[in-house]
């Protein structure tokens, strides 16, 4: 298969997938790095494996949002009041203008990305490593237009439903848990809520300091990605049903 990667920073998930393309245990191939931060270690690994690179960031079509939101241009192929319904990564609380400004700056930034991904040729598998921007219902209608084939896997620092969010192990840690882990799962329309496809699991012990949980964690990560990629390439996934988290987490 072709994968596709989006990334936010040192990418060492990244580098396990591309270990794992390269030595047989992914039946597949990297077609293109993303990120949304210029410079980034992740960008560098992909150089160096000779891997196409881009970058998109995203601080430009917020700020330009927040000077003029009645002059900010939205992507032509965006129906705000279609990606209002669908999402679900704020609560039915959140004020309308907070989640529609969230929707557009995204989208713009969004409409750049899918240029940039549809100019490297189409990929069977867009994975997220270490990507830390929410997607939009109006990309991830892009990859999954097969609503019982998912096309966008992400790993999660920790044991979902349990901490969502951006800092898994700091919030595992700081409750006391005394078992941590990893889950890769598809990306549906909510925070970190698609449907899970594997997990990891790595005892935290009272002597454990946070960065002891963050890389017992992230040596889980390595080998889980690739083992779920994988079976993602031998088509080993049964069909999902493709399930929306409501606000109080029931499905
Ligand atoms: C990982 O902990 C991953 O679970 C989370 O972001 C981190 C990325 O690390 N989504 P890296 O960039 O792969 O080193």
């Amino acid at each position: 298969i072709r994968i596709g990667a989006l990334i936010s920073g040192g990418g060492t998930n990244l580098q396990a997938i591309i270990d794992a393309c390269e030595d047989g245990r992914i039946d597949g191939e990297m077609a293109f790095v993303g990120s949304d931060q210029a410079g980034v270690k992740g960008l560098e690994r992909a150089r160096r494996h000779e891997i196409p690179g881009f970058v998109v960031e995203y601080g430009p079509f917020i700020r330009a949002y927040k000077q003029a939101p009645g002059q900010f241009e939205l992507p032509r192929d965006f129906d705000i009041a279609d990606a209002l319904a669908k999402q679900h990564l704020f609560g039915d609380d959140a004020p309308e203008e907070r989640t529609r400004e969230f929707l557009c700056t995204r989208a713009a930034a969004e409409s750049r990305l899918l240029a940039e991904i549809d100019a490297r040729g189409p990929v069977d598998l867009l994975v997220l490593a270490g990507f830390m921007r929410n997607l939009t219902p109006y990309f991830v209608d892009r990859f999954n237009t097969d609503t019982n084939n998912p096309r966008i896997m992400n790993i999660h620092p920790a044991i979902l439903p349990s901490f969502p969010g951006v800092d898994g192990y700091g919030d595992t840690f700081r409750y006391g848990c005394k078992v941590g882990g990893c889950t890769v799962h598809f990306i549906d329309y909510g925070e970190d809520s698609g449907p899970i496809i594997g997990q990891r699991a790595f005892p935290i012990l009272e002597t454990d300091t946070l960065d002891d949980v963050k890389h017992k964690g992230l040596e889980q990560e390595w080998q889980l990605y690739p083992e779920c990629i994988q079976h993602f390439a031998q088509k080993r996934l049964k069909t999902v049903k493709m399930t929306h988290t409501l606000d109080n987490g029931q499905v």
